[in-house]
């Protein structure tokens, strides 16, 4: 009789130790217990984005996430037959039509996130309504997105030699496709105009200039006019990065110096908030003119960093992958109008010197 007791005990006890056992390894992050559904793991599938929209209405491979931008397990797909299986839905501000007819209609899957994607600064964007509580992220140049992409950025690089700029016959340039007078920077422009020649390109001016013609105006002048079209925080754009990273020193109109230093070195660049008038700063690259050393301390940051710009829409969509695989909670971008059009910071700021 006793030993049946202590069988049944030893049995209980067993039974016991096991539950304990498979409750313990259903905790430990490294196994997975039978309850769990693979499909929670993010590790286990790719994450799926629909482009619902080409961007302005151009095509991109999108076969890059991994081979460009080292992002693995991301499927990028234009196919609307993925509507109701895609992670998330990525679209355009620019694309979206005024009463939003163009937009995936019928319900979405649960799981489904719908990314607000733009990268035009506020005063260039309309505000089309309806678009509170739709989206649930968004992905745009500004440092305080969820999906934070910035036109360019310096990568820290190896020691690099001492960087020689080609060779210059223009002092400075500007390359300019969006010309209207009242633009802000173009009282600027006109300014500088009196003081120094401004060799002046884009549509309204010669005529189209050419990816290579580009390339080969900005290398081929000391200074470059890299300025924004309306002021806004964080604002900074290929105008900035691709005058970098071809060998002009850049001269900024945009948001303040402290703005444009989150983003690249402060002796990188000349912002025209530098100097109290447009004289003293044309007095200024005349005296970089004529002295070459001094001109060259612009480009002392090529010794530590180079220059990447993004490569518009493809890697932002890649970006934005990247980003639902390690951010799977239920999120919802409440005040689009409030956050991305908050005029509360330098959207109107007062020429100093006038
Ligand atoms: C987009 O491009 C396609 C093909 O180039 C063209 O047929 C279509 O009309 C364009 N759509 C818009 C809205 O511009
Ligand atoms: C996305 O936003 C919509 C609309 O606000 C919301 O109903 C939905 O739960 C959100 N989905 C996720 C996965 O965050």
């Amino acid at each position: 009789m006793l030993r049946w007791r202590l069988w049944r005990l030893f049995w209980y006890v067993a039974l016991l130790l096991s539950v304990l056992l498979i409750a313990m390894l259903c905790y430990t992050p490294s196994f997975h217990c039978l309850t769990q559904e693979p499909l929670e793991n993010p590790r286990h599938r790719p994450v799926v984005v629909l482009i619902w929209l080409w961007p302005f209405n151009k095509t991109f491979e999108l076969d890059l996430c991994s081979s460009l931008f080292n992002i693995h397990d991301c499927i990028l797909t234009a196919d609307r037959d993925f509507t109701d299986k895609a992670d998330a839905v990525l679209i355009h501000h620019r694309d979206i039509a005024w009463d939003k007819s163009n937009l995936p209609q019928g319900p979405r899957p649960p799981h489904q996130k719908w990314i607000w994607m733009n990268f035009e600064s506020p005063s260039n964007t309309v505000q089309i309504p309806g678009l509170d509580n739709l989206f649930n992220v968004s992905l745009s140049y500004r440092t305080d997105a969820d999906i934070s992409v910035p036109y360019g950025a310096l990568v820290q690089a190896e020691d690099i030699e001492d960087f020689v700029p080609s060779k210059k016959d223009k002092l400075v340039c500007w390359i300019v496709s969006n010309y209207r007078l009242h633009h802000k920077r173009m009282q600027y422009y006109k300014e500088l105009q009196k003081y120094v020649k401004v060799h002046v390109y884009g549509d309204l001016f010669e005529r189209h200039v050419s990816k290579q013609e580009y390339k080969d105006i900005i290398s081929s002048c000391k200074f470059y006019l890299s300025f924004e079209n309306s002021v806004h925080k964080d604002y900074i754009t290929e105008k900035l990065f691709n005058a970098l990273d071809l060998g002009a020193v850049p001269i900024v109109f945009g948001p303040a110096r402290k703005n444009y230093e989150r983003f690249v070195p402060g002796d990188s660049f000349i912002h025209v908030d530098d100097f109290p008038s447009i004289r003293a700063l044309a007095k200024h690259l005349f005296l970089l003119h004529h002295r070459e050393a001094l001109y060259l301390r612009y480009f002392r940051w090529r010794r530590h960093f180079h220059v990447m710009t993004t490569f518009f829409p493809g890697e932002n969509a890649c970006r934005a992958c990247e980003y639902l695989q390690q951010n799977r909670q239920y999120q919802v971008l409440k005040d689009l109008y409030q956050w991305f059009w908050d005029t509360s910071e330098g959207l109107d700021l007062p020429l100093s010197f006038y």
